[in-house]
């Protein structure tokens, strides 16, 4: 209940939902991303507009009774119950990097790279694996709806399952293990990605978010090449969206990246996916994730 009151007053506040996700009319859109702003209208000190600033105000006050949490305990109960054609739990079987069945930190130090699989997985892309691998689920059956949709009952056991690993990162330093080599192929291959330019506009993530104040609409584009903007594109995934109340993970948040530069969809916890996190949150190292977050 006092989500949605809370929500009431963010509407009566201004801050408008359906303009944040308002997509431009295609013919519109290269003109609403500036590629080369005059430097008026790209103000080089960020300053919060009065939408964001009643935003943020009323995101401080929700963080006491984050919504995101009723998604973390159902995400631990899946954890522990023994569950699949296995009938194996992952807290028994599903090593994140930091011991078989240990949460604390595993957020925070993926993507890595994983001798087993023989790949750089983020966590979602982790734990994804376990539940094939050893709890023995079928990966298209998980892949078929990856995401919370709006309507939908619930979100899919693997963001509640990832939104539970995630709380156990909260307050800890970002440490992607960039050193290691296969870690670092995949962080320069991702660097690659958000400068490549293709579709229908030549849109690249960089043309959106490779440098420093810029914006559509309502919405403030980190600049993820830098340590400042990337932690920004990290902070509060997996988070709690407010607009159809659901719960989207950093997946999710890459996924719809993808549709806003009018790109096909990447395949679900994809290496394509991994890379691009690996260069985002491995641009972050050393700053501190406050956990699972609430977005508008
Ligand atoms: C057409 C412009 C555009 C392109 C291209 C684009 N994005 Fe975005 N991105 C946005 C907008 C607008 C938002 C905010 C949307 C929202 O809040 O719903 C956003 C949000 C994000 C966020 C979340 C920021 C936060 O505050 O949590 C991340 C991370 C991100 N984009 C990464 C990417 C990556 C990686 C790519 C390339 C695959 C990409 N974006 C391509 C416009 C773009």
């Amino acid at each position: 209940m006092r989500i949605i009151i809370a929500f009431a007053a963010a509407i009566a506040f201004g801050v408008s939902p359906q303009l944040t996700f308002a997509q431009p009319s295609p013919a519109k859109a290269p003109a609403k991303v500036q590629k080369k702003a005059p430097a008026a209208a790209t103000p080089a000190v960020e300053e919060p507009d009065e939408a964001t600033k009643e935003f943020e105000k009323f995101r401080a006050q929700m963080e006491d009774s984050n919504p995101a949490e009723l998604f973390e305990m159902k995400g631990e109960e899946l954890w522990k119950q023994k569950r699949g054609p296995k009938n194996v739990a992952l807290a028994e079987s599903c090593d994140l990097g930091q011991g078989v069945g240990v949460v604390k930190g595993a957020y925070v130090g993926t993507p890595r790279y994983f001798a087993d699989a023989d790949a750089v997985m983020d966590a979602e892309r982790r734990i994804v694996w376990c539940m094939v691998e050893k709890q023995g689920f079928k990966f298209d059956d998980i892949a078929k709806n990856p995401f919370h949709r709006e309507n939908d009952p619930g979100a899919p056991d693997i963001t509640n399952l990832v939104t539970y690993v995630a709380a156990h990162s909260k307050d800890m330093k970002i440490a992607v293990p960039l050193d290691h080599p296969r870690v670092h192929d995949a962080y320069e291959t991702g660097k690659e990605i958000v400068n490549y330019r293709a579709g229908p506009y030549d849109f690249s993530c960089n043309t959106c978010h490779g440098s420093d104040g810029k914006r559509i609409r309502m919405q403030n584009l980190p600049n993820i090449s830098t340590g400042k903007g990337a932690i920004k594109g990290v902070q509060g995934w997996p988070g709690y969206r407010m607009t159809g109340g659901v719960m989207l993970t950093h997946q999710w948040r890459m996924n719809d990246c993808f549709r806003q530069q009018r790109f096909p969809s990447p395949k679900y916890a994809s290496d394509v996916v991994s890379d691009l996190l690996t260069y985002m949150i491995g641009n972050a190292n050393g700053q501190i994730y406050r956990g699972p977050g609430i977005k508008r």
